[in-house]
């Protein structure tokens, strides 16, 4: 049956129509929310090139953590950015570290309410920002896996509900699962970012985290922006070493990653909407160029509807209030 008996236009004719057809629906229990909390802060500092966010204490941290539990919002992912860096980045697994101390009061003021996720990596603890340990000017893969491990539990000693290796490092998600085990931490999951992409949008983030190379870049580790099969392949070593949800990074320049990696792993899937992403609908919205409300929903919904179950994204709080004014 085609037009004119078949008018697709029927079902958008009025709000409740359109409502009832939608496949997408996007929900603050769907958001992800990132956040930053600097060792030897005494009051938040904020972030130039991430509008409305902060490096925060471990205090205003856990203020932030209550809003977000409050809106609806399930989880936060923790970046920590400590006093101490050395070639190691052993502050990394200090038990008393940054992230470590954040976890312990976020569980003891919020309880459950929040699911909390460390990301686990090392750029921001090393002097010189590579995810890695380094052996002359490449990050060495092995020595690198057991850094992780270490990191990975003390975040469970902490109270992580889960931890997300971001380093890119192959075998990094069974070294991490592992060691866990070992430890009778069979209880936490592993978010693998599996498909991260040597992108030029983190650069807010970089800056957010201090966490920039100091020297060349990252694309020896991290993916390049022209493959998907190879990310599909890298999704499903990690869910063969044990991930329990995978994530795409960035996301709406790469939908069609998240689509093909939602479509063959069939799993929890989560998508970053990273720094830059984010940058560029503030920066627009800022000379009146869009609407940003509108701007954002779309992406987020796009993001989802391409595949994504979570979506992590800097604009968790402010969907998450928008969505609950309807
Ligand atoms: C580092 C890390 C990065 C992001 C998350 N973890 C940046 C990088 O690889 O340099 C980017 C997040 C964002 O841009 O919002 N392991
Ligand atoms: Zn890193």
């Amino acid at each position: 049956m085609t037009f004119p008996l078949r008018r697709m236009r029927r079902l958008r004719r009025t709000a409740t129509l359109r409502e009832m057809v939608r496949e997408t629906v996007l929900d603050p229990g769907d958001l992800i929310a990132p956040l930053f909390v600097k060792e030897a802060l005494s009051k938040p500092a904020p972030l130039d090139p991430l509008p409305g966010h902060v490096q925060h204490t471990v205090s205003s941290l856990v203020e932030q953590c209550g809003r977000l539990a409050e809106l609806g919002i399930p989880a936060v992912m923790l970046f920590g950015i400590p006093t101490r860096k050395d070639d190691a980045g052993s502050s990394a697994w200090d038990p008393d570290g940054i992230v470590q101390r954040s976890m312990r009061r976020i569980r003891a003021e919020t309880g459950d309410r929040l699911v909390i996720i460390g990301d686990l990596c090392l750029c921001e603890y090393t002097s010189h920002g590579h995810c890695g340990v380094l052996a002359g000017e490449t990050v060495d893969n092995d020595a690198t896996l057991d850094a992780y491990a270490r990191i990975a539990v003390s975040y469970a000693d902490a109270g992580a509900d889960v931890v997300a290796p971001s380093g890119m490092m192959d075998g990094q998600v069974g070294a991490i699962r592992r060691a866990l085990d070992g430890r009778g931490r069979g209880d936490v999951a592993v978010l693998a970012y599996a498909a991260k992409y040597a992108s030029a949008f983190f650069d807010p983030f970089r800056h957010a985290a201090e966490s920039a190379p100091r020297f060349g870049d990252r694309r020896a580790y991290q993916l390049d922006p022209a493959n998907v099969d190879e990310a599909v392949r890298e999704a499903r070593l990690d869910v063969e070493e044990g991930a329990d949800l995978v994530m795409v990074k960035p996301a709406l320049p790469y939908l069609d990653v998240l689509a093909r990696v939602k479509a063959e792993l069939r799993l929890p899937t989560a998508a970053y909407q990273v720094s830059g992403e984010y940058a560029m609908l503030k920066a627009a919205a800022a000379r009146g160029w869009l609407d940003e409300d509108r701007a954002m929903l779309e992406a987020l919904t796009a993001i989802r509807r391409a595949g994504a179950d979570l979506v992590l994204t800097y604009y968790a709080e402010t969907a998450a209030a928008r969505l609950r004014r309807g």
